[in-house]
């Protein structure tokens, strides 16, 4: 069943969407909406209305649990501790996160994260062999870990599940509305790093923002048609592309290409082998090491992310742990977005210069001057990189957000996390991989004009967490005026240390 209609039939707030409000989407004809045309044909149109009547309960109830507005809330005293591979749900936010009284916002950027997808394609052969591996070697299987022997692994590899698709759809309706004053008149500039499941993230956005716009019956102008242009920049490593690194010798292949992993390694010693030896104990003769344990830890977040619809109850899997090991989980992959792309990495930020310095273009409504990773071509076109524009949407990588979000200098009060005692990311300045780059992650930038301020407003959220910047001058709603903003942004404008990757 399409989520999306499902998402628009329940609850009184949506109504149903007209049944011709799609016509216009050619590629937007979804598995429900193609059956019931079928139906339709058939002239079965009570039994569609009896059959809708009967399911929607059911619906609402499996799907209560993921909205546009708070994102994965099923079972979140563990899976909001999945590291990058938590859903996204809305983290809390200690400023109100509203647009403040006397403010009208004058443009909106958002960079999203792909949804929840399968495993990348390296790790899905090392799920599969391990599964192999364990069905070969245990003969008896302890309480609780049963459900192993006759599980195999069948998610299938990088491309997004049903429920990523959803994500990206729900990230468009919430965008919309919370933009409504300029998404209402003006279409989003849409760019995506040539990934399949990334390019179909944007175009999963790209159709809840549309939907919510039609549900609105405002008639924006020029009124967008369905698909809006998506320009996909390619991920190729020599290519240079804001939303996809690549290109820095150092970061990529050089010293500095293995410290994120380093500093996983010494937590891993830390808190995984008493795991290991319960998981040893329950299955016999598996031989299983710490790596193994958290390769098993990571089947239950990809195991729940391949449901359909999004699970209330959660996968067997994620049973064999509790929750104070994903506490750790959720730390140990933080270290590894923090030391291998943030600020704990020497060339992490630099990696986000490029789109720092792009965004900034856009704020300002000058040209880009950067010498990282951008493409002057693109950006010299307003064809591909269009100033003065209210609404810009992009859609990139876990990595590649962490490199941008420490460009920008989110978390710099966070101080370094330390590789073998775990800290929870409200002692973090709001850092964990699981509240910064989950699945459909979403880092907004928006700017505003407020009653009796001469200078426009900068802020940035992340995950509808408001973030105070460092060296802006923030003001008690976290935000800075757009000429210290840019001031602020020394590091980027200076081209971060680019100088250091072909050193
Ligand atoms: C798992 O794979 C094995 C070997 O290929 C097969 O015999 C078994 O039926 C499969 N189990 C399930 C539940 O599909
Ligand atoms: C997401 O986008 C893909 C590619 O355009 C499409 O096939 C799929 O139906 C979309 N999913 C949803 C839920 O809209
Ligand atoms: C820059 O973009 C242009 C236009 O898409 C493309 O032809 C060129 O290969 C790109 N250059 C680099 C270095 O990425
Ligand atoms: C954690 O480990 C990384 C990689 O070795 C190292 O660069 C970093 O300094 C360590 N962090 C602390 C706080 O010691
Ligand atoms: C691509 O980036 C390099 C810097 O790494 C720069 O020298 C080159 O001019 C850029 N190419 C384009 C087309 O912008």
């Amino acid at each position: 069943m399409d989520a999306v209609s499902s998402f628009f039939r329940r609850g009184s707030r949506y109504s149903p969407l007209p049944t011709n409000a799609l016509a216009e989407q050619p590629e937007g004809e979804t598995r429900y909406r193609r059956r019931r045309r079928v139906k339709l044909a058939a002239g079965v149109l009570i039994l569609v209305v009896v059959g809708y009547l009967a399911t929607a309960s059911l619906r609402s109830e499996t799907r209560e649990c993921d909205t546009p507005e708070q994102g994965f809330q099923c079972n979140n005293a563990v899976s909001h501790s999945w590291g990058q591979y938590s859903p996204y749900f809305t983290v809390p936010s200690v400023i109100d996160a509203s647009v403040p009284e006397g403010c009208e916002l004058t443009f909106a950027q958002i960079l999203s994260r792909h949804g929840a997808r399968a495993p990348t394609i390296n790790r899905a052969a090392e799920y599969d062999a391990l599964v192999r591996r364990i069905h070969h070697a245990v003969t008896k299987y302890g309480p609780g870990y049963e459900f192993l022997r006759a599980y195999n692994y069948t998610l299938g590899a990088d491309d997004l599940t049903p429920m990523g698709e959803q994500q990206m759809v729900n990230s468009g309706v919430k965008f919309y509305h919370r933009y409504r004053s300029l998404a209402s008149k003006t279409a989003p500039f849409v760019r995506a790093g040539d990934q399949g499941r990334v390019v179909n993230s944007a175009r999963n956005w790209t159709r809840g923002f549309h939907e919510a716009l039609v549900r609105d019956g405002t008639s924006p102008s020029p009124k967008p048609s369905f698909p809006y242009a998506i320009l996909a920049i390619p991920e190729t490593p020599e290519t240079n592309n804001t939303l996809h690194h690549g290109l820095c010798t150092a970061f990529e292949s050089g010293p500095y290409s293995a410290v994120g992993s380093a500093a996983q390694a010494v937590f891993r010693a830390v808190f995984a082998p008493p795991i290991t030896a319960r998981l040893n104990a329950n299955l016999g003769d598996a031989n299983l090491g710490d790596t193994d344990a958290i390769a098993l830890m990571d089947l239950c977040p990809f195991t729940t992310v391949a449901l359909t619809p999004p699970a209330g109850k959660l996968p067997p899997f994620c049973a064999l742990f509790t929750p104070d090991e994903w506490h750790s989980y959720d730390y140990y992959q933080s270290l590894g977005k923090w030391y291998g792309f943030g600020r704990g990495n020497p060339l992490g930020p630099t990696q986000g210069v490029g789109f720092v310095n792009e965004l900034l273009a856009r704020l300002t409504g000058e040209p880009v001057r950067d010498a990282t990773c951008s493409n002057a071509t693109l950006n010299g076109d307003a064809a591909t990189f269009p100033l003065g524009r209210a609404l810009y949407a992009d859609f990139s990588h876990d990595n590649d957000m962490m490199a941008v979000l420490a460009a920008l200098g989110v978390y710099a009060a966070a101080g370094m996390p330390d590789n073998t005692t775990r800290r929870g990311p409200a002692e973090s300045a709001g850092f964990a991989a699981s509240w910064a780059v989950p699945f459909a992650a979403r880092v907004y930038v928006e700017k505003m004009r407020c009653r009796g301020v001469d200078e426009e407003m900068v802020r940035v959220l992340v995950n509808d967490r408001v973030v105070g910047l460092p060296g802006c001058g923030v003001d008690v709603w976290g935000r800075c005026a757009l000429g210290r903003f840019v001031e602020s942004m020394a590091f980027a404008r200076g081209n971060g240390r680019w100088d250091w990757c072909f050193a």
